[in-house]
């Protein structure tokens, strides 16, 4: 077996490789930049991109599954030609895929479903490694400031969307499902706050940001103005799956969802 694994140097690929390798897994990792990926010893890198259609097909070649990001690079671009990725993935005798959503059911998800292939949706609310967007701030002020941060959520953890991942690219019972990925609580921002508080034995204040003050931030980070919406409209109203607790991650990886408490354990020397 052969597990092919786009976004390989991103948040949630380069703990499916930790996991899958661990298990003895043989791993293919697609990068953009083999030089800098900076993967495991054992993880056979290759070059390339959504961009390119023949660097997919190339790394498609004898892999028996795949893992794959639905969308790409700053403006979320979606995955382009997903029916003639698949009909390359299923050619090349790729067996099971699972597919990371970005938000909402668009048209790879559509493709995978109409391929020949066992497919599996990975749809996760947000992820708790958003936080470390706070990095800076807490370091140097000891603050964090957000808009709508009293707005319950119920982000999930990196390492659960990648446990799910890795079951089901190697075992049975996993095909045909649409998992739902969220933490196992509805959290504030002020309590993410105190939760990293507590992880680094330093006061960290919360102040609630006017949408105007994080919308001049966001723009000063060099965020388009479309992302900015984006992101205050989901702050400010997230979707229900976002905000509800699902037990998906308990079914699927055989383990209770992490909680944020222990996300900012697992981090916590962004923070210092
Ligand atoms: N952040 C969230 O809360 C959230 C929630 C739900 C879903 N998602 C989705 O989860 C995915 C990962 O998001 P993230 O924010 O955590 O980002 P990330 O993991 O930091 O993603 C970066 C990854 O994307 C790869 N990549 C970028 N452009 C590429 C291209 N043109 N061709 C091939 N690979 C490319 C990078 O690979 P190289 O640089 O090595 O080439 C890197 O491995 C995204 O699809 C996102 O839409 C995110």
């Amino acid at each position: 077996m052969t597990i092919l694994i786009t976004g390989a140097t991103g948040n949630i690929g380069r703990h499916i490789i930790r996991l899958l390798t661990a298990a003895d897994h043989s791993v293919r990792a697609l990068t953009r930049d083999p030089a800098k990926a900076d993967l495991p010893a054992g993880v056979e890198v290759r070059a390339g991109d959504f961009t390119d259609f023949a660097s997919l097909e190339a790394a498609l070649e004898g892999a028996t599954a795949l893992h794959l990001m639905t969308a790409f690079g700053p403006a979320n671009t979606t995955v382009p030609n997903s029916r003639d990725l698949f009909a390359a993935a299923e050619k090349a005798g790729v067996r099971r895929v699972t597919l990371l959503w970005n938000g909402y059911a668009g048209p790879v998800e559509e493709a995978v479903e109409a391929s020949g292939l066992e497919w599996t949706h990975l749809r996760p609310g947000e992820f708790m490694s958003n936080a470390l967007g706070w990095a800076e701030q807490i370091r140097t002020e000891g603050v964090v400031r957000e808009a709508y941060g009293e707005i319950g959520h119920s982000p999930v953890h990196e390492v659960d969307v990648a446990a799910v991942a890795a079951a089901a690219l190697t075992e049975e019972g996993h095909a045909g499902k649409a998992y739902m990925l969220t933490g196992p609580e509805v959290i504030t921002v002020p309590e993410q706050v105190a939760a990293i508080a507590a992880a680094i034995g330093k006061d960290v204040r919360y102040e609630a940001e006017p949408p105007e003050g994080a919308r001049e931030r966001m723009r000063a980070l060099g965020f388009e103005e479309d992302a900015i919406d984006y992101v205050l409209g989901w702050r400010a109203d997230p979707p229900e799956f976002a905000r509800t607790v699902s037990k998906d991650v308990e079914a699927a990886a055989g383990r209770p969802a992490k909680t944020f408490a222990a996300w900012a354990r697992d981090h916590a020397d962004a923070f210092r």
